[in-house]
């Protein structure tokens, strides 16, 4: 059996100023880092990037950004690139279902972000997830392993190997809704690990590591890093408190 590193990114999206998200990471470094079993990541805003990366020199907490542009440079005003991104941050949230929706968001620029991410040596974080319309429409299974297929598209296997995909249903975003911990895992597994192994087979599919997000917080943590597909959770807004995201890291580290 593969045993998968549980990894837990806080996406903060668009709140903390630099200063505040440096106090922030102050005081959650002594609360976490007795818990190296447990990858943590925090993904502030761009601009909050290099103090953050600068206040966790030496600190085994992860820095991510929650987006980026394909291109290395160029005429993309506003934008910003893998290569500015590679030093100041280890991971990439991509495909995020609020870019998707209102920055028009593709499952082909998608890809090729991914493939930029990548070919810098950072950690992707490929989100996927339905609507409520299509959760109760039933297609649910068939449109989240379409976005993984078309996210994963023209890679290899050893590059696969390194994604990291989250499935967070866009209606337990923000909403205090969580999908119930079975049916988390039943599409973390069965249709996310599905598509990854329909893709590149089983052993593929058994490494790579798949979170859960929508409304985690540290009072579901518990149930739902317990169930067997789900390999850690990103999450909104318990993870701007520092007391709510270190309690997760805890009961994480604890069950594993
Ligand atoms: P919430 O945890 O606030 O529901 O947000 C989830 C999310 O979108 C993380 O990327």
């Amino acid at each position: 059996m593969v045993t998968r590193k549980p990894i837990l990114a806080g996406n903060w999206k668009m709140n903390k100023t630099p200063a505040e998200a440096v106090e922030f990471v102050r005081a959650l470094r002594p609360k976490v880092t007795p818990y190296p079993q447990v990858e943590t990541v925090v993904c502030p805003p761009f601009v909050a990037l290099p103090a953050v990366a600068d206040a966790l020199r030496g600190v085994k907490i992860g820095v991510g950004a929650q987006n980026m542009h394909w291109a290395e440079n160029g005429a993309y005003t506003g934008e910003v690139s893998a290569a500015m991104l590679a030093g100041l941050a280890g991971y990439v949230i991509i495909g995020h279902s609020e870019r998707r929706q209102f920055f028009a968001e593709t499952d082909e620029g998608v890809n090729k972000k991914l493939k930029a991410v990548l070919a810098h040596g950072l950690v992707p974080i490929v989100c996927v997830g339905e609507d409520l319309a299509q959760n109760e429409a039933g297609v649910t299974d068939s449109f989240v392993s379409g976005q993984v297929r078309a996210a994963l598209a023209g890679l290899s296997a050893s590059q696969a190997t390194g994604v990291v995909i989250a499935y967070e249903p866009i209606w337990a975003i923000g909403t205090g809704k969580t999908a119930t911990s079975e049916v988390a895992n039943r599409v973390c597994g069965l249709v996310v690990r599905g598509a990854v192994a329909g893709l590149y087979g089983e052993q593929v599919a058994q490494t790579i590591r798949i979170q859960y997000g929508g409304s985690a917080n540290e009072k579901n943590i518990g149930e739902l890093m317990a169930m067997p597909d789900i390999d850690g959770a990103l999450i909104g807004g318990a993870s701007l408190k520092v007391d709510a995201f270190a309690e997760m890291v805890r009961i994480t580290a604890e069950q594993r």
